[in-house]
């Protein structure tokens, strides 16, 4: 049992006094601790090593004890265990020396044996597990079968991703083909990280909102769909879209057991989208941790107000940013811990 299942009674909509806290991203980036780590070993060290990345994980919970520990990995370990190769270059994000950008390059992609490719994010999680010793839930997380496109065609980060959608609308065959790969692979993936101990999994569909509505059923959802079908029955599953309000309404009646909300959309206009049931995950704007604690903590208060403490996880509308101030993070989860209604 976990002593503190404060995130899986929100997951399950059940009354709560006051609603869960986590934070997106928050192993690594802004945390001193975590860059002690940074400078003696490289991104995908860190991420191999279930000692290095299970310390990562809980560094922030040591420091601020939010109400569930997010697993140190990245969703490009995804890609790079089909075959396609990975680098993570410092102050530039990621690198992908050979990005797919035909038919022969979607053949030469692999749908990998998960527990040996990536045994290693299995002995994380175990490690993990061990060190949070019950008193919290772990989350486990994939990237979105079309962000993950989004990288692996593009082959770096970009502020429209030209190329994949290029890739999607020239090639819908081949980029099917691709998505339906990555997508056996993440669906694999997620059920192997139950097996070996996260108590929820979250899928980070962080580049959903560069497509239309339309497209975004055909190129996004429906692998989304096919994940959450797949997993339902076996962990709670969180939909992170970013920038994806106008397809909350069809996300609410997929099977997922809460969906993540960006801070360009109300808490009212998400719950009336959503259908006012589900639990929704969110979404403070990730800068305005740049204002004053005490600005922070009475932002956090109203919005805990709007959306309701129940069915309802606070968290930011995206990854926490690296250049925020400790005690204003603090002052973040604290404000929740804090709250009465
Ligand atoms: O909560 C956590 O921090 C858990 C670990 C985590 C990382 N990446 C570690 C990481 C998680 C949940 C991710 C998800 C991820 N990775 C997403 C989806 C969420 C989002 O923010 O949109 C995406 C798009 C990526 C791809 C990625 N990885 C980028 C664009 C970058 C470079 C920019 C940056 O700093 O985020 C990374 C590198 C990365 N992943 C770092 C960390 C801590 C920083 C590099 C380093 O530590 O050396």
């Amino acid at each position: 049992m976990i002593k503190n299942d404060l995130f899986l009674r929100a997951l399950r909509g059940e009354t709560v006094d006051r609603p869960p806290v986590w934070m997106m991203r928050q192993a690594g980036r802004y945390l001193p601790e975590f860059m002690e780590i940074k400078k003696k070993y490289d991104f995908f060290t860190r991420c191999r090593t279930p000692e290095l990345a299970s310390e990562i994980t809980v560094q922030p919970i040591r420091r601020y004890g939010m109400d569930a520990a997010i697993l140190f990995s990245d969703i490009l370990v995804i890609p790079q265990a089909m075959n396609i190769e990975v680098e993570m270059k410092p102050d530039f994000g990621p690198y992908l020396p050979n990005p797919v950008r035909d038919q022969k390059g979607v053949d030469n992609v692999i749908i990998p044996d998960v527990n040996t490719e990536l045994g290693y994010v299995m002995e994380a999680i175990k490690a993990t597990k061990e060190k949070l010793n019950d008193e919290i839930p772990l989350i486990g997380f994939a990237g979105s079968p079309w962000t993950i496109l989004c990288y692996v065609v593009q082959g770096q980060g970009s502020k429209n991703f030209d190329k994949a959608k290029e890739f999607c609308f020239t090639n819908p065959k081949a980029a099917h083909q691709l998505l339906q790969k990555i997508t056996n692979t993440t669906i694999a993936y997620l059920k192997a990280k139950v097996m070996s101990g996260v108590n929820a999994v979250q899928v980070f569909d962080s580049w959903g909102g560069m497509l239309s509505p339309t497209d975004y059923q055909e190129f996004s959802w429906r692998y989304i769909q096919q994940i959450i079908d797949a997993l339902k029955d076996f962990a709670p599953v969180i939909a992170f879209g970013k920038g994806c309000w106008f397809a909350l309404n069809e996300m609410s009646k997929s099977g997922a057991a809460a969906l993540g909300v960006d801070w360009t959309c109300s808490a009212r206009n998400a719950r009336y989208l959503s259908g006012g049931n589900i639990t929704l995950q969110g979404n403070f704007d990730p800068s305005r941790l740049l204002s004053p604690p005490a600005e922070i903590k009475k932002m956090v208060h109203q919005m805990i107000r709007e959306f309701g403490k129940d069915k309802y996880i606070v968290n930011l509308g995206h990854g926490i940013l690296p250049n925020i101030p400790l005690e204003n993070a603090k002052a973040f989860v604290d404000a929740v811990k804090e709250y009465k209604v």
